[in-house]
């Protein structure tokens, strides 16, 4: 018989390689590569009857339109798109301590007035689990628990009981006896995760997989899993910060890019029904440096403060820092503000920080950012009832983005007097309650605030 042969596989992409190098061919990471078995690809493809199969029309396939489960959490049903799926698998992601294992717990507590469900934990014991659903106030309710890391005991177990919420805690303390590897390996992992899939959509239980997500952001073996599952969930707060933003990067079952926003408190997460709220502070006074955007997040619109400065740094390379936004795009922009905007920054050092501990990668963050970035480098606040949204392409110009009526009502709505706004996007009818300024280039927008 061959000797089982072993590869080496990346940790961050997935790729194979047949010897060890300190750096991935595939995707350029370094210290990535794991030893693996090459065993369970060989075994699928050697098994089974290469013959014949039924086929079915599309138009059978169709199915009936099953009700989705509530989770008891308006806000993790809007980021599911709509609530649970059953046979569905989501996978959360999120830094270690940030709330997974709690939202879970008390979302399997709700489910359990429509259905069974079984809540596997591989990382606490039984008893923590008990005391920490007794300080959410949900200790009665009819979970069954399980500390099991066995992946193929988890599903024999949850097969014998049928239950229709499944939820595995966390996916990186799961091993299957099939691959020879250590638990939290990207063999591992795959394997772990495809089990569970078939699993589901098998028996159309629904199942939540914890995943953690490494120092730099991403779930270990993010492309491996993500491409297995239906739904990806991430985690993001500002440290320090009691909210917690709950982004859909994946849902084959909603709208990807929607949020839910959370609060942590004594007994558990509570849902922020009006975000907004949180993104702007209620007492803001002008300040200079900082301007409120209109972001369009999922389906649902958000105003958001972002706050820059600007500060003299006569000597070596200016830095350029941006939290909560992408930092290529801020060097860019600022680079079209030097040229277009006649606003010399060479020589400053600029921060851009998106209060409230969310990530906006939307475009429509660009014209706001860098009025905060002039309001901080001239020293002059904005005025505080100002809105503005817009793209800045690299001529200078301002852009449209999409639903830019719906944003500028979400503006009024909040008590907004004036809105920035680029010129295809302004109103078709004069609005009441609000000044639209509409710009065709950025130095017009500088111009109206000045
Ligand atoms: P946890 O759900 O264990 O995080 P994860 O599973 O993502 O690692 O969250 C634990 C943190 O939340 C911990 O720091 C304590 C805090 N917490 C509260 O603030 N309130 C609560 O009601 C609970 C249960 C935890
Ligand atoms: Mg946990």
């Amino acid at each position: 018989m061959a000797r089982e042969k072993s590869v080496f596989i990346c940790s961050s992409c997935g790729a194979a390689a047949p010897k060890w190098s300190g750096q991935c061919g595939d995707c350029g990471d370094w210290n990535t590569l794991q030893e693996g078995s090459s065993r369970t690809t060989i075994k699928t493809r050697a098994g089974g009857y290469a013959g014949e199969r039924t086929t079915q029309s599309l138009a059978s396939a169709q199915g009936s339109a099953k009700p989705r489960l509530s989770t008891g959490i308006g806000e993790l049903d809007r980021v599911l798109g709509g609530g649970l799926v059953s046979g569905s698998i989501s996978l959360i992601g999120g830094d270690p301590g940030i709330g997974k294992s709690t939202l879970l717990l008390q979302a399997v507590a709700a489910l359990c007035q429509h259905t069974t469900a079984m809540y596997v934990s591989g990382e606490e014991s039984l008893e923590q689990i008990g005391l920490r659903a007794r300080r959410l106030g949900v200790e009665n309710a009819p979970v069954t628990l399980l500390a099991e890391t066995c992946v193929e005991a988890i599903v024999a177990t949850a097969d014998k009981n049928r239950h229709g919420v499944l939820v595995v805690d966390s996916v990186q303390t799961m091993y299957s006896g099939e691959v020879p590897s250590a638990p939290g390996t990207v063999t591992q992992l795959r394997e772990c995760t495809a089990q569970l899939v078939r699993f589901a959509k098998q028996t159309g239980t629904a199942i939540f997989l914890v995943g953690h997500v490494t120092k730099e952001g991403v779930i270990a073996g993010p492309r491996v899993l993500e491409h297995m599952v239906d739904t990806v969930l991430y985690f993001e707060s500002d440290a320090g910060s009691r909210y917690r933003v709950i982004r859909a990067a994946k849902n084959r079952f909603g709208a990807a890019n929607e949020i839910g926003v959370f609060a942590m408190t004594d007994v558990g997460v509570k849902e922020v029904k009006n975000p907004s709220s949180i993104f702007l502070s209620s007492d803001r006074e002008a300040a200079p440096g900082s301007c409120v955007l209109i972001t369009r997040e999922g389906s649902r619109v958000l105003l958001v403060e972002v706050q820059a400065l600007a500060c003299d740094n006569p000597m070596g390379q200016p830095r350029r820092v941006a939290v909560g936004y992408e930092q290529n795009r801020l060097a860019m922009l600022l680079a079209v503000m030097q040229r277009h905007g006649n606003l010399s920054l060479a020589g400053q050092d600029v921060f851009v920080n998106i209060v409230g501990g969310i990530r906006i990668s939307e475009t429509a963050a660009d014209l706001p950012i860098l009025l905060a970035v002039m309001s901080s480098f001239r020293d002059k606040p904005i005025p505080v009832a100002t809105v503005a949204f817009g793209e800045i392409g690299l001529a200078g110009e301002v852009r449209p983005v999409p639903y830019g009526e719906e944003r500028i009502a979400a503006a009024v709505q909040q008590g907004f007097k004036r809105a920035v706004v680029p010129y295809a996007n302004r109103p078709k009818k004069p609005l009441k309650g609000i000044e639209v300024i509409a710009v065709k280039r950025l130095v017009g927008a500088i111009e109206a605030l000045s």
